[in-house]
This record gives structure tokens, C-alpha cells and sequence, in this order.
């Protein structure tokens, strides 16, 4: 099964471009061309994270624009920079949406994709209630091949001001996954670069952005203000699964 992973697109409409120097609405127009184009074609998309860079009724409506031409099912996980009413209304075509978490199992081709909600309202770093890890407990029982999907990274990627802002209280995230012998990838974005960690079972991957791409160490200009982005171009990760093993590669956009 190969999986496309979109990561971080933080759209805003053409007039409010471009978002920390970068067109991220053409950047992920490219995107999806690049993703229709790919030989073999992805099973499934999965974008895990900061669809917005606002969470405005206008930014979705670009994203669904912009998305229209994707020739894969595409799945969403929602990011900090979202805002779960108006993805729910905009994105999902819920009527009197409110701003319930958004996760979900999905069982394609033998192997269970979960994608979880890791917002924390208000917060830029995330967190997971009891209700959802309960849930992700008894959805990991299967016996499947799993993959989970999850905007906060549950590790320390090793950037100072990034590992202030991942996923809090990752503890009992941690002993689930490590009992969970079926578990095969944690897919994260939010971090906005590649990094790999190997748990016990599971492999922590995180994307680069599809938008734009965070300095390690942000440059502090004169006036105070800190220059996080760079000029990187934007990318998506491509993840092959057969069984028991898998591989990824990082597909860079030239614009
Ligand atoms: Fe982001
Ligand atoms: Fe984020």
C-alpha cells in the first residue's frame, strides 16, 4: 500500500498570501499535480495537519479549491492552526458543526490507518484526553497492521523551541503504542522538517511541510522579532508498506 503524506499546507486565499514568504496555496496546487502524476499511485492521502494557516471559512474553502483535482481519497488530520467548527463544516459538510475532536479509523487493503486528534484548543503543542487514547487503545487490538496519523509528534525531535510545542503528557500515548505489536508508523507533521525516531515496535516519522519549512534555529532580527521559515522548497512524504516492512522517501516540489 503507498500512502502520500501532506503535511502542515497552513493555506490562506490568494489575496492573504504569502504565509512566512511562501505561496502555500500554489505551493500545494504543485503538490497535488506532483501526487496525480506519482507511478505507482498512492492507495490514500493523508494530511495530518494545519490544513489552515488561520482556521477562516475562506482558507478552507481555498484548501477544498485547491484539493478538487486530487485523483485519492484524502484524509485529514486536524493541526493547531485549525479550527474544528469551520473544518467540520467546510471540510466535512457537517451542518451545526461543533468542535468535538476529529478521529477515525480507516481499514484499507489489510492494514488500519487511525488518525487521531491531537489539538488542544488555544494551545500551539498538543495533547490526547483519556476518551481518545481509550479509544486509540481498543482500535490498536486488532491485530492489524497499523499506521497512526497525528499533527504533534510524541517524541522530541531535538529542536529546542519545537520540543517545547509536541504532544504533552505523551506518556500513556507511549505505553499504548509500545504494547501494540501491530503498530508500524506514526505519521506526525507540525514540526515542519524530516525526522525519524525507532520505538519499540512503531517508527516515529515527521514530515517536512508541503507549505513551508521551520529554521532549527530561528534568526532574531534586529527589532526582536524571530525568522522561523526558510527558502527550502516545499515537500511530502511517500510511505510504501508490504507486510511487515516499509519504506519512505521525501519528494521534493521545484516551483
Ligand atoms: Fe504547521
Ligand atoms: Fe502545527
Amino acid at each position: 500500500m503507498r500512502i502520500v503524506q501532506l503535511s502542515d499546507p497552513h493555506v490562506v486565499p490568494a489575496a492573504k498570501q504569502p504565509v512566512h514568504g511562501q505561496d502555500t496555496l500554489e505551493r500545494l496546487r504543485a503538490a497535488v499535480n506532483a501526487v496525480n502524476r506519482l507511478d505507482p499511485s498512492p492507495d490514500i492521502v493523508v494530511m495530518t495537519g494545519d490544513q489552515s494557516n488561520d482556521g477562516t471559512e475562506a482558507s478552507y474553502r481555498a484548501l477544498k479549491d485547491v484539493l478538487s483535482p486530487l485523483r485519492f481519497p484524502c484524509y485529514m488530520a486536524t493541526g493547531n492552526h485549525d479550527y474544528r467548527p469551520v473544518f467540520r463544516r467546510v471540510m466535512l459538510g457537517e451542518s451545526g458543526a461543533g468542535s468535538a475532536p476529529y478521529y477515525y479509523t480507516l481499514d484499507r487493503s489489510g492494514y488500519r490507518i487511525i488518525v487521531l486528534d491531537t489539538q488542544d484548543e488555544g494551545e500551539v503543542s498538543g495533547r490526547l484526553d483519556d476518551g481518545q487514547l481509550d479509544w486509540l487503545e481498543q482500535e490498536l487490538s486488532s491485530g492489524l497492521p497499523s499506521v497512526i496519523c497525528m499533527h504533534h509528534p510524541p517524541v522530541p525531535v531535538g529542536v529546542a523551541w519545537m520540543d517545547e510545542l509536541i504532544l504533552l503528557d505523551n506518556t500513556r500515548f507511549l505505553e499504548i503504542c509500545g504494547a501494540a505489536a501491530s503498530l508500524r508508523l506514526i505519521l506526525c507533521g507540525h514540526v515542519h522538517h524530516d525526522f525519524r525516531m525507532d520505538l519499540e515496535h512503531a517508527t516515529v516519522l515527521t514530515a517536512p511541510s508541503v507549505g513551508l519549512q521551520f529554521r532549527k534555529d530561528p534568526v532574531i532580527m534586529p527589532d526582536g522579532s524571530r525568522v522561523i521559515a526558510t527558502d527550502e522548497p516545499a515537500a511530502f512524504r511517500i510511505v510504501d508498506i508490504d507486510g511487515p516492512r516499509w519504506k519512505t522517501s521525501i519528494h521534493q516540489l521545484v516551483l
